[in-house]
């Protein structure tokens, strides 16, 4: 049996215990049961996606000076424990404890993912399996885009049932749970409700130490999804998300409004979501583009071709992270406990 094959079976078998399951329990079985997608880590060039660590490093190095300013604005706690929920293969954690050498950090990855834990151990990073309590400054980088969800079309729910041995939408009436999650009345077209981000926001603010800083980075957009729920697979977007549970990934963009409502019902302020492509130039992308236009230039003129290609095509790949249509499209959601300011990268 493939991977693939032993979610879907996996699929197949809760259907049939317990009749068509919402949603969320299809995302949970395709992606992190048996078999699932994220079984192993599918990011990076040879994988199924790429995300902004695996682009360029300068996306680590500017992350952590966000995470400095942070630090300074916490009033530099010594240790300050800084959590990474979802941490992947470790790229990114890697990279920002290196960037953050110099400052008396305490560093956690977590991670659900047996064969992600593997890799954060390859990179001598011991992951954990849950967030711990008293972090300064939890972040998530792509995580909230893959936590389950409901999911409602036409009013109505949609679940997954069986034809013989095929999967298939079905829809049903929402119950109270749901409606009550809707908190208005029922749109017509397509509605995510994030009710796996939901608790993770839940849990970070039980866990969160205060004052203490959250930074959630995700696709999505202020008051809708910005999209509809897809699959993606060897770097192509895969419409149907039924077709083969356990060989894609599954995800809608984030609706950064019911993530902020969400937190600040919790006593978290909740600042207005910045692009991608804003928080990094504030972090000095621009600067650091110019450092290396210089570099390349002093390369070429030393007789130094090779590296100055190298260069140039660093440089050019790092421009995706901030390229609206690529990576910079991506939203910087910054949560506080109470009376804490917004660094300089968000306001
Ligand atoms: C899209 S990947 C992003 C990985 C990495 N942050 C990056 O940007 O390359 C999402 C990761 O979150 C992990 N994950 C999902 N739910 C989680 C949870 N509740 N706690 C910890 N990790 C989780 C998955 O296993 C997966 O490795």
């Amino acid at each position: 049996m493939t991977v693939s094959d032993r979610a879907a079976e996996a699929v197949r078998a809760a259907i049939r215990d317990h009749g068509p399951i919402g949603f969320d329990e299809y995302m949970e079985l395709a992606l992190y049961g048996p078999g699932g997608f994220y079984e192993e880590p599918p990011v990076g060039v040879e994988g199924d996606f790429v995300t902004s660590p695996h682009v360029h490093e300068v996306f680590a190095s500017l992350l952590g000076a966000g995470l400095r300013e942070l630090g300074r604005l916490l009033g530099g706690p010594s240790p300050m424990r800084i959590t990474e929920v979802g941490a992947g293969d470790g790229t990114l954690a890697a990279e920002l404890r290196r960037a953050l050498a110099d400052l008396p950090i305490e560093y956690t990855a977590v991670e659900r993912s047996p064969g992600a834990r593997r890799a954060l151990q390859a990179v001598g990073i011991e992951a954990a399996e849950d967030m711990p309590a008293g972090s300064h400054i939890v972040f998530a980088h792509e995580l909230l885009d893959n936590l389950p969800f409901r999911l409602l079309r036409g009013g109505l729910e949609v679940r997954i049932d069986l034809d013989g041995d095929r999967l298939v939408e079905v829809r049903v009436e929402p119950d109270d749970e749901l409606l009550q999650l809707l908190d208005g009345p029922r749109p017509p077209g397509e509605t995510v409700l994030p009710t796996g981000a939901f608790a993770f926001v839940d849990l970070v603010a039980a866990r969160l130490a205060d004052p203490g800083y959250v930074l959630l980075i995700d696709y999505g957009a202020v008051g809708e999804t910005g999209g509809p729920v897809h699959g993606y697979r060897a770097h192509r977007i895969v419409e149907d998300p039924l077709s083969d549970p356990g060989s894609a990934d599954i995800t809608a963009g984030v609706d950064f409004a019911r993530i902020s409502r969400r937190a600040a019902s919790l006593a978290l302020t909740a600042y207005p979501p910045v692009t991608q492509r804003h928080a990094l130039s504030r972090l000095g992308f621009e600067a650091w583009i110019k450092q290396e236009l210089a570099r390349q230039a002093e390369q070429l003129e030393s007789s130094r071709g090779v590296e100055a290609v190298r260069t140039w095509s660093g440089r050019s790949r790092a421009t995706l992270l901030v390229d609206p249509e690529a990576l910079g499209r991506m939203r910087w959601l910054l949560l506080a406990t109470e009376g804490l300011p917004a660094p300089s990268f968000i306001a």
